[in-house]
Parts: C-alpha cells; sequence; structure tokens
C-alpha cells in the first residue's frame, strides 16, 4: 500500500518535472520561440531578460492605456505583479509598449526587442494589440520560471483577411460564448469573425421592423437525431434562441476592442425557410406546407410553412418579388445600422431553383427582365441586393454560387466548393477569401477516422480534416496568373453546426485546427514548417489550454499513422502532442486506457515470420483529456490482413 502510494508519487513527481522541463525548454530553444502563428523573423541574441520583483511596464502614451491594463492583467495571471508607470529612470528593468517609429512597420505589424533589462513593445492598433498576443504566448508562468530569452522579433501578416465563421442558425450559442469564441480568435490574431444569423433551421437576430422573424423563426419543434440523413426521427422538443439587436452590438464593441471586425450573414435567396415560416409570403407558393423529411420524422404541426428541423437544402426559397425586396431592404438597414463592418455577408449558397421553375410569377419575371434561365434569376437577385448594399456604401461577400449567371461587378467571391471558385472569380478580377471545404478549412469535419469520433456532418470519412491538412494548404491557387493573386484577400475556416450542439463541442472542433488556420493567415510561405508546428509549437499551446476550461481534440502520437508497417522487427519511436501528456499502448488486441503500458522509450516489436500484430495507443492528457484510439497493423507476411 504504502510503497505503492510511494510510487505513484515517484511517477507524479517525473511527470511534473518532464513538463516544466520541456515547457521552459520549448519556449527557449524552438525557433520561433513558440510563437503561433509563427512570426515572420526571430532573431534570437545571447542573454535573457528576468522577470524579477523590480520590472516595472512603461507606458507613455495614453491611448495605449487598454493594452498595458490587459498586459498587466495577464502578468497577474502568470504571477507577476507588474506597476504601470508613465516614465522610468535611466537603468530600470522596464518592459516598455509604444507606438514611437510604428508608422514606419506594414500594416498590422510589430516589433518585439527583448534584451536582458528592456523589453520593448512597438507597434500602432492592431499592430500593438498584436505585439501583446505575441509577448502574452513568450511569458513565462512564474511557477516555472521567469527567464525571457533576448531576441528580435519583427512581424505582419500574410493576408489582409483572416476569418473565423461560426454558425448559429442550427445551434444557437449564448452571447458569453460569442465571446470567447472571438478571445480564442483574437490570440490568433484572426480579424474576421463571420456570424451567419439566419438559416433554416433559425433566424437568430432580433429585426424590430418584422418581429416574427425571431418569434416564429428562431424557433423549431424538434432536431434530428443521429446521423443525416437518417431515420431516427425528431428529439420532439423546441429549441429556441436569438440575439437582440442590443446583443449583437454588445458583440461588435467587444470584437472592435480586439481589432475583430464583425460579417453578418443574412442568408438569401436559399436557406429562408425560417423567414419563410414567419412571413409566408416570402415564398413563391405560400399556401405550399413545408414538405416533411421522410427520413426525419416530424414534430409538431404538420401543415403551413415549418422551420427546418433536419439539416440540407430546402426548395423554399425567396420569391424575387418587389415585396420581397423591400423585406430584405428593410432587414438590411437594421443589419447595417448594428455591423459598422464594410463587407455583409448575403449568402447565394445552395438556392435550389426547383420552385423558381414551378412558379409563373417567376418564369414570367424571367422574360421581362430578358434572363435566360433560373440562374440568371438568382444573378438578378443577388446584383439588386447588392446595388442596395453599395448605396448604402458597404460591400457584399458571397458564397461561390453567385459566380453562377453572373457575378455581381463589385462581390467578393467565398470560395467553399473547393478552389474553383476563387480562380474564377479572381480571374474575373473580383476579391476573394478562400475557404474550401476539400482542404480542411470545414471545421464541422471530422479530425480523424477513428469510431471514437463524436457524430460530424462529413460522415463515413468524407471531409475528413485535421491540423495537418489544414497547414498544408497554400490559399493562393498556383493556377493563377502572378497579377491575379492579389485578389486572394485571405482564408477563412467554417464552423458549421448541425452537430455542434455545445460550446464544447465547437472547441473540440476548433482546437488545434485554429493554430494551423492562423499559421496559414498570418506566416508568410516560407516560415512554413509543419515538423517545427507539430512536434514544439502545438505541444506547447495545447499543454496551456490543457490547464484551461476549454475543451480540444487531443492529437494521437506524433510518429504514429494508421499505415501499416512491414517487418519482423519493428520500431516504435513516438512523441507526445501536448506537453505533459502519456502515451499508453497494447499489443495483444486490448483498447487502451492508462492502466496499458505507457510508453515511455522507443519500443521493439518483434513480428514472428507470418504473423502480425496491432499496436493501439492513446494518448491521456494531464487534466485527462483522451485522444481517439490509434491503430496500426505491423506485419510479417500474414495473410488474411484487411486493406484499410
Ligand atoms: C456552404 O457550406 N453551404 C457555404
Amino acid at each position: 500500500m504504502c510503497l505503492s502510494i510511494l510510487g505513484k508519487m515517484k511517477k507524479l513527481f517525473l511527470m511534473v518535472c518532464s513538463t516544466i522541463i520541456s515547457l521552459s525548454s520549448i519556449a527557449q530553444t524552438d525557433d520561433n520561440m513558440g510563437l503561433i502563428p509563427a512570426p515572420v523573423s526571430v532573431n534570437k541574441t545571447s542573454g535573457s531578460f528576468v522577470l524579477d520583483h523590480t520590472v516595472v511596464l512603461l507606458n507613455k502614451e495614453h491611448k495605449n492605456l487598454k493594452i498595458a491594463e490587459a498586459l498587466r492583467s495577464f502578468a497577474l495571471t502568470k504571477g507577476f505583479k507588474l506597476k504601470l508607470v508613465k516614465t522610468a529612470p535611466i537603468g530600470q528593468k522596464v518592459m516598455e509598449l509604444t507606438s514611437m517609429g510604428a508608422d514606419q512597420l506594414p500594416n498590422e505589424g510589430y516589433q518585439i526587442k527583448i534584451t536582458s533589462r528592456h523589453i520593448k513593445l512597438i507597434g500602432k492598433d492592431a499592430g500593438l494589440f498584436y505585439a501583446l498576443q505575441s509577448f502574452m504566448q513568450l511569458m513565462p508562468d512564474k511557477k516555472l520560471g521567469n527567464v525571457i530569452q533576448n531576441a528580435e522579433i519583427n512581424d505582419y501578416p500574410r493576408f489582409a483577411y483572416r476569418g473565423m465563421h461560426l454558425d448559429v442558425g442550427r445551434h444557437f450559442f449564448p452571447v458569453s460564448f460569442v465571446k470567447k469564441y472571438i478571445d480564442l480568435m483574437a490570440a490568433y490574431k484572426l480579424n474576421n469573425f463571420h456570424w451567419h444569423l439566419t438559416e433554416d433551421q433559425g433566424w437568430r437576430i432580433e429585426i424590430k421592423k418584422y418581429p416574427k422573424l425571431t418569434e416564429v423563426g428562431g424557433s423549431r419543434n424538434g432536431t434530428i437525431i443521429g446521423d443525416y440523413p437518417g431515420t431516427g426521427g425528431t428529439d420532439n422538443e423546441v429549441y429556441k434562441g436569438f440575439y437582440t439587436q442590443q446583443d449583437a452590438k454588445e458583440i461588435v464593441a467587444y470584437a472592435a476592442a480586439r481589432y475583430i471586425n464583425v460579417i453578418p450573414e443574412i442568408e438569401l435567396p436559399g436557406h429562408s425557410s425560417a423567414a419563410i415560416a414567419a412571413y409566408p409570403s416570402l415564398s413563391c407558393f405560400p399556401e405550399r406546407d413545408t414538405p416533411i423529411g421522410e427520413k426525419a420524422p416530424w414534430s409538431g404541426p404538420r401543415t403551413g410553412k415549418q422551420v427546418q428541423q433536419t439539416w440540407g437544402v430546402f426548395d423554399d426559397v425567396f420569391v424575387p418579388s418587389e415585396d420581397t425586396f423591400r423585406f430584405l431592404e428593410d432587414v438590411l438597414d437594421e443589419i447595417i445600422a448594428i455591423f459598422p463592418s464594410k463587407y455583409i455577408h448575403i449568402g447565394g449558397d445552395e438556392c435550389p431553383k426547383k420552385y423558381w421553375k414551378e412558379s409563373e410569377f417567376c418564369q414570367q419575371l424571367i422574360k421581362e427582365k430578358g434572363l435566360k434561365d433560373e440562374h440568371e434569376l438568382q444573378s438578378y437577385f443577388i446584383q439588386r441586393i447588392e446595388k442596395y448594399i453599395n448605396g448604402k456604401g458597404r460591400s457584399i461577400i458571397g458564397w461561390d454560387e453567385i459566380l453562377e449567371g453572373g457575378l455581381a461587378p463589385n462581390a467578393t467571391v467565398m470560395s467553399w466548393r473547393g478552389v474553383k471558385g476563387g480562380i474564377e472569380a479572381a480571374q474575373q478580377n473580383h476579391n476573394v477569401i478562400m475557404t474550401p471545404s476539400t482542404n480542411g478549412l470545414y471545421f464541422d469535419h471530422k479530425q480523424s477516422l477513428s469510431v471514437d469520433e463524436p457524430l460530424t456532418i462529413g460522415r463515413r470519412g468524407k471531409g475528413t480534416s485535421n491540423f495537418t491538412k489544414v497547414y498544408n494548404y497554400d490559399p493562393v491557387p498556383q493556377e493563377l496568373a502572378e497579377d491575379q493573386k492579389k485578389y486572394i484577400k485571405g482564408v477563412q475556416a467554417n464552423m458549421w453546426s448541425e452537430y455542434l450542439e455545445s460550446p464544447a463541442k465547437v472547441e473540440y472542433m476548433l482546437f488545434p485546427r485554429i493554430y494551423a488556420l492562423a499559421e496559414i493567415a498570418w506566416t508568410p510561405l516560407e516560415r512554413k514548417d509543419i515538423k517545427n508546428f507539430t512536434e514544439q509549437r502545438i505541444p506547447l499551446h495545447l499543454n496551456r489550454l490543457d490547464q484551461t476550461a476549454t475543451n480540444y481534440w487531443v492529437p494521437t502520437p506524433i510518429g504514429q499513422t494508421d499505415e501499416p508497417i512491414q517487418g519482423e522487427q519493428i520500431t516504435i519511436n513516438l512523441k507526445v502532442p501536448v506537453v505533459g501528456a502519456k502515451i499508453y499502448y497494447t499489443l495483444d488486441g486490448y483498447r487502451p486506457s492508462e492502466n496499458a503500458t505507457m510508453y515511455i522509450d522507443p519500443i521493439q516489436v518483434i513480428v514472428p515470420q507470418g504473423q502480425k500484430k496491432m499496436l493501439k495507443t492513446i494518448v491521456i492528457t494531464p487534466s485527462g483529456k483522451r485522444s481517439v484510439v490509434t491503430e496500426t497493423l505491423l506485419n510479417n507476411g500474414a495473410a488474411d490482413v484487411k486493406v484499410k
């Protein structure tokens, strides 16, 4: 009993020691000093700054007071109490914030200069804010040390647009979580929050002139259970929620204080079932009931227009009538008054043409306007809305379907169905945001093929995306001519929420992929380094995250894949993907847990001729989070091996 307690204590002591060593050594020895996204340049110099009790925080400029306060509060969480001063005597050891000289820096750029007696964060506006974000990543935890390596960091972004999207239509998230999401974005220098506010399954923003949008359109009578399309029925529970205009204004202000622009999305002409349920005259066929999905037995009334209870694409879309345009203009007036964003997202994706084909009114309109077909009718729809929004001094962004039937003159295109739409739009001299679902940027897709993954929309492996896939994506298509590349304004990842029922699940899907997004959005291409990213910096950042209440996907062991390994004497060499985590493994077919063998050093597995073994691993983090179980077949000529 006593011995076993002693043994456990020794194990714990070793674990704590190894965590401390790994954390400080990564921060000190890593070429990027542990920073995500990797900066443009990091030049380490000899010596270090010791953050002792004599250090003061120097800020001479009133406009930088908020940043200074934020740094002081953060330092406190790390165990350092910093006195904020406006002047400091010569020789005083200082940490200084300044905008002097920042005019010479690129847009959003900053410098951090660390010498043994002086740390200087140089930047203005967003630049100084990003200097702060980087410096917060450099600051040690007093419990683990107080030393910061001397260095000079020069940094600025590759792309002006660095975006993260959140769908609040399928599932609604409280204001407090939206703010947390914005904080997480800001920490990684993302600067555009694309807020997908309206959907078939829920209209989530208060519009004062049309109260039924949220009263009726903000509520559904049930939600499909399980896979889509599936046979599980719905849960029969009313699901509702919306943001008041006051909530939205609060979020806009919160984001602006973190140099994040909020782009609202009002979906049109498709994905509009919730609006149509509230105001049926917005449909081509106001009297027609919402068809009940065969694969999702319905909860509640089966007649009339309904807010959708299952996922997918629906035929009942906005009718392009003068009344609909008046309605949309009224809605957009209120949206424009809440959101100062230059860009207003108008959707434009997945608009079936079935109802427009069947509608006498639409067919007559096509003739009247001299349009070729329903695709040109969609283009007419988008161009009218664009004209209205341009008239208010704003610009539209639309999903890449807005290319069909002719692009609106000033539109920015979000390329989601692969990269083709982005290429086409750039070739037409239109600005583009790359967010291809084919290249890992759909964060609603699962992060591995393991059966341990939770239910997601990218079923049966379709659309699997892990952080490596995101990292390997370059947003600038090689197909573009040199002078067209400038139209690629940036990159974004999308967080569709069909299967994201809770903030914890959103976080699970966000981390660590957001790190890769940040790096492809910010870091120069030539500075990208997947090995350094995977083996040094992700483990460090996940270790920090592990100590907070934020959820994340635990990566599988570094060095292991699910590709079979052939041979008789096979060496297994693994590394932990989270500092302080442990890898446990089995070779006997059992599912590993903390009761299995702990991986410490490389293992040699002997596989007799004609036989096979299965290596199964699991990663368990200091807070007890678990990776999926990874299986690798070790095979020495066994005959009955199933090919994965
Ligand atoms: C989309 O994923 N329908 C833009």
